[in-house]
């Protein structure tokens, strides 16, 4: 009987990674989920297997290298990787903005994504079909005001992807890119206001159903699950009211 195919996800503590965590366990994989908050990740999987998925938690700093190679050790085979981790910090102008918050979004987002990526490419292509997907943002592809140190962040993580698609051609490893658009997360735009909800809330004000969780990890889902020779390059996903970075519709 062939093995269950396993799926790494980073950041599976909430958001898009914990969704993404629950598609893939009901698409067959057995999930595991990583991220630095060990409770959370430990109820999910709990639950998970509670409804008959597969599913383990390892509590992982994605910037942590040592750590990184420490956890691929377990891994001689692995079918999908999904690096979700990452997010923003402050909305400042370049003028102002800290660069203290500029390096760690790098650091997260694009260092975060390079330590796995790197630590974990030997099993996804000794699975002779591996997958990786790197969860940028529209903020990878044009750049917003208050954007910034995410915007430069995003960008990086795209010419990872972009580059290491040019660099593998010919293994049985693709990569695939997921660029979202607004995405009303619990604790995304928290975290970029540190902790003020109310500036966190305005981000969605009056705009008519932001994606979810759900459906960005619903596009992952698909995007993971077309045939072996299909490469989703890139996949800009938004919701209806929002037409561009700087153009969203608001009935205020
Ligand atoms: N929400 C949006 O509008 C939106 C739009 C486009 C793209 N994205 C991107 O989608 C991804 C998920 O966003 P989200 O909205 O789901 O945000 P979220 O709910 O804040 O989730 C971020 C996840 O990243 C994890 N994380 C952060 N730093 C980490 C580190 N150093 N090591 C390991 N894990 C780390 C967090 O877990 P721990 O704190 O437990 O470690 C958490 O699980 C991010 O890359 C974000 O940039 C979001």
């Amino acid at each position: 009987m062939a093995a269950t195919p396993i799926a790494v996800v980073t950041g599976a503590s909430s958001g898009i990674g914990a969704a993404t965590a629950r598609t893939l366990a009901a698409e067959g994989f057995r999930v595991v989920l990583t991220a630095r908050r060990k409770d959370r990740i430990e109820a999910l999987a709990a639950e998970l297997t509670d409804a008959g998925h597969q599913a383990t938690a390892y509590a992982l700093d994605v910037t942590d290298r040592a750590a990184v190679d420490e956890f691929a050790t377990a891994f001689r085979s692995l079918a999908v990787l999904v690096n979700n981790a990452g997010g923003a910090l402050g909305a400042d102008p370049v003028a102002t903005g800290d660069p203290a918050d500029w390096r760690q979004m790098y650091e997260t987002n694009v260092i975060g994504t390079l330590n796995v990526t790197q630590a974990l490419l030997p099993a996804l292509t000794a699975s002779g079909d591996g997958t990786i997907v790197i969860l940028s943002s529209t903020a990878a592809l044009s750049s917003y005001e208050g954007g910034g140190g995410y915007v430069a962040a995003k960008h990086g993580e795209h010419v990872l992807a972009e580059t290491l698609r040019l660099e593998i051609v010919g293994t049985p490893v693709r990569v695939i890119e997921v660029a979202p658009g607004m995405v009303r997360t619990e604790e995304f735009a928290t975290t970029r206001f540190r902790g003020d909800t109310e500036k966190a809330a305005k981000v969605y004000a009056g705009v008519d159903a932001p994606l979810t969780a759900e459906d960005v990890a619903d596009t992952i889902g698909w995007a993971v699950t077309r045939p072996s020779h299909v490469n989703i390059d890139l996949l800009v996903v938004r919701p209806r009211a929002q037409a561009s970075n700087t153009k969203v519709h608001r009935t205020l």
